[in-house]
C-alpha cells in the first residue's frame, strides 16, 4: 500500500492510461478523484475501485477556465486535502501540417497542455502544506518524429519543458513535478491513430519498441512510483516508459 494516506486526482480516468492510474492508486490505497467527460464510464470505473471515498467529476477541459477551479473546489468537499495530480487525459488527432487549422491547434493544446497549466495552479492551493506529487502524461512524440502528429507532438514538447520550470518554481514548497513519456499503449487512443495501417504496417511498429506495444498498466506502474515516497528525491525528469523505444 505505498499510497495509503493519499487522495490523487486523475484526469482522462474513465478509460485507457488514466483508468489503469486510477485503479493502480485505488489498489495503493490512495482515493481517487476521476475526471473525465463520459459520466457514465466515471461513475462504472469508480465504483469498480477498491476502497472507498473516490469522486467522479464529469468535465470538458477543453473550457478549462471554467471547469478547473470547479473541479478542484468539488474533488475537495469532502474536507481532505489532495496530495497527487495526474494528468492523463489527451486527445491525439492525426493531422497532416497543411490541414491543421487553429481552431484544431487550440483545442489540442488546450486539453493537452494548457488545462495542465491551470489545475497545477489550483492544485497546488487545494494540497496538505507539505507539497505533493504533479505527474504529466507526456509522450515521446515530444522527442521523436510521427506522420500527422505535429500539433499533438508539440503540446508534448511543451509539457516536458514546462515540467522542469515548475519542478523548480515549486520545490521549497514541497511539490515534485515530473513527466512520463510513454511510446505505443494499446488503448483506444493507439487503435484510432493506428486504424489507418494495415497489419504489416502495423507490425513495423511493433517492431521499434522491442519489448512490442505497451499496456496501460505499465505506465500506472511507474504513475504510482512518482506519486509515492519512494521517489521523494525524484523530481523535474522526463521518464520514458516505451519498451525500449528511445533506445534504438
Ligand atoms: N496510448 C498511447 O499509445 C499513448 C502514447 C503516449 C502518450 N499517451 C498519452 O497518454 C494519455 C492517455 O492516453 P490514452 O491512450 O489512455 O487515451 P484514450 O484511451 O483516448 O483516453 C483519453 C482520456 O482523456 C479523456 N479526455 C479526452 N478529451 C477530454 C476532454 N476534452 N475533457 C476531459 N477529458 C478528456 C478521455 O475521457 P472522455 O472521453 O470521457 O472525456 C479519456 O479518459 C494522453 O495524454 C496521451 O497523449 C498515450
Amino acid at each position: 500500500m505505498i499510497l495509503a494516506g493519499q487522495k490523487v486526482l486523475i484526469t482522462g480516468a474513465s478509460r485507457g492510461i488514466g483508468e489503469a492510474c486510477a485503479r493502480r492508486c485505488a489498489s495503493e490505497g490512495a482515493k481517487v478523484v476521476l475526471v473525465a467527460r463520459n459520466r457514465e464510464r466515471l461513475d462504472e470505473v469508480r465504483d469498480s475501485l477498491p476502497g472507498d471515498g473516490h469522486i467522479a467529476i464529469s468535465a470538458d477541459l477543453r473550457n478549462p477556465d471554467e471547469c478547473v477551479p470547479a473541479i478542484l473546489k468539488k474533488a475537495c468537499e469532502d474536507g481532505l486535502k489532495l496530495t497527487g495530480l495526474v494528468h492523463a487525459a489527451g486527445i491525439a488527432p492525426v493531422v497532416p501540417v497543411k490541414m491543421i487549422a487553429t481552431a484544431e491547434l487550440l483545442d489540442i493544446f488546450t486539453v493537452n497542455y494548457f488545462s495542465f497549466m491551470l489545475l497545477v495552479r489550483h492544485f497546488i492551493r487545494k494540497t496538505a502544506s507539505d507539497g505533493g506529487s504533479i505527474v504529466a502524461i507526456s509522450s515521446v512524440a515530444a522527442c521523436s518524429g510521427w506522420q500527422g502528429l505535429s500539433a499533438y507532438a508539440g503540446t508534448k514538447g511543451a509539457l516536458n519543458a514546462s515540467i522542469r520550470s515548475l519542478a523548480v518554481e515549486l520545490a521549497d514548497k514541497g511539490f515534485r513535478v515530473n513527466s512520463i513519456m510513454p511510446s505505443n499503449i494499446d488503448t483506444d487512443m493507439l487503435k484510432e491513430m493506428t486504424s489507418v495501417l494495415n497489419e504489416d504496417e502495423i507490425e513495423q511498429l511493433k517492431k521499434k519498441q522491442p519489448l512490442g506495444f505497451g499496456a496501460p498498466e505499465d505506465v500506472a506502474n511507474a504513475v504510482a512510483f512518482l506519486l509515492s515516497p519512494a521517489s521523494k528525491f525524484i523530481t523535474g525528469t522526463l521518464l520514458p516508459v516505451d519498451g525500449g523505444y528511445t533506445a534504438i
